[in-house]
């Protein structure tokens, strides 16, 4: 069965001291649940974050990771830095990484592959602009993203792997895809990886949705039966907010 995960993405936001103030409220405040909880502070603060966290079960992981092993890439971080100070997860494909820094499918492809040959989790993000939904188009688009970054893989490979479906037009905008719009596309991307893989691969993986959640509509998205948790930006950086959320599921 999959799991239900609630994962924080903090983006560039918080430096040590407040991601230490952040991460023990969150602890005092974290409600008994069998989802996972991630968040993903900063890289300069994933080695204080995993200090901060000792004795709990929130698990600590990375925005992001490059390809190559080693070498001449000003400013990046290896898969085996990150596992090398114990982080195991990587968040890959980011609507931000894609739309601000030039990642492409291609490069995307690239950085899951060297992920997963490192034993790293991949938390795959994708998801359709404004216009090609306003076009019909958004199908197409979350297909076409999964296949160029994802078909080649090994079956094996999908016991790593996490999905996060976030529809570029409803991250930090305030605006979030309907819980049926949420639960459609859901369920189109698991026919997607039935189609390309297999059932079991398809109804093991898990599908979270991102996208302007708050504790206001989790439990509404959360109850859908493709929604397997939530990849949360804003409202994570607001410890009541993310523990409401973690309720949520
Ligand atoms: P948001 O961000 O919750 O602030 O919309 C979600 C994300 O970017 O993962």
């Amino acid at each position: 069965m999959r799991n239900k995960i609630v994962a924080g993405n903090w983006k560039m936001n918080n430096n040590q001291a407040e991601t230490s103030a952040l991460l023990s409220e969150l602890s005092a405040k974290l409600p008994d649940t069998e989802a996972e909880v991630m968040v993903a502070p900063t890289y300069i603060n994933l080695v204080s974050a995993i200090g901060d966290l000792e004795g709990s079960t929130i698990q600590v992981i990375a925005q992001n990771m490059h390809f190559a092993e080693s070498g001449a890439y000003t400013g990046e971080i290896s898969a085996d830095m990150l596992l090398n100070v114990g982080i195991d997860t990587a968040i890959i494909g980011h609507s931000e990484r894609r739309a601000y820094f030039g990642e492409t499918d291609e490069i995307l492809k690239k950085k899951v592959v060297a992920a997963l040959q490192n034993n790293i989790r991949v938390m795959f993000c994708f998801g359709e602009e404004l216009e090609d939904r306003k076009s019909g188009n958004h199908f197409n688009v979350v297909k076409s993203q999964l296949k160029n970054a994802l078909f080649e893989l090994d079956k094996s490979a999908w016991k790593n792997m996490i999905l996060a479906y976030e529809p570029v037009w409803a991250i930090g905008t305030g605006e979030t895809a309907s819980p049926e719009q949420a639960q459609e596309m859901h369920a189109f991307i698991r026919e997607t990886i039935a189609e390309a893989f297999d059932v079991n691969i398809a109804n093991n993986v898990s599908i979270l949705y991102g996208g302007s959640v708050k504790p206001g509509n989790a439990v509404e998205i959360f109850s859908k039966p493709d929604v397997d948790g939530g990849l949360i930006g804003g409202a994570a950086l607001v410890a009541d907010d993310f523990v409401a959320i973690i309720k949520a599921i």
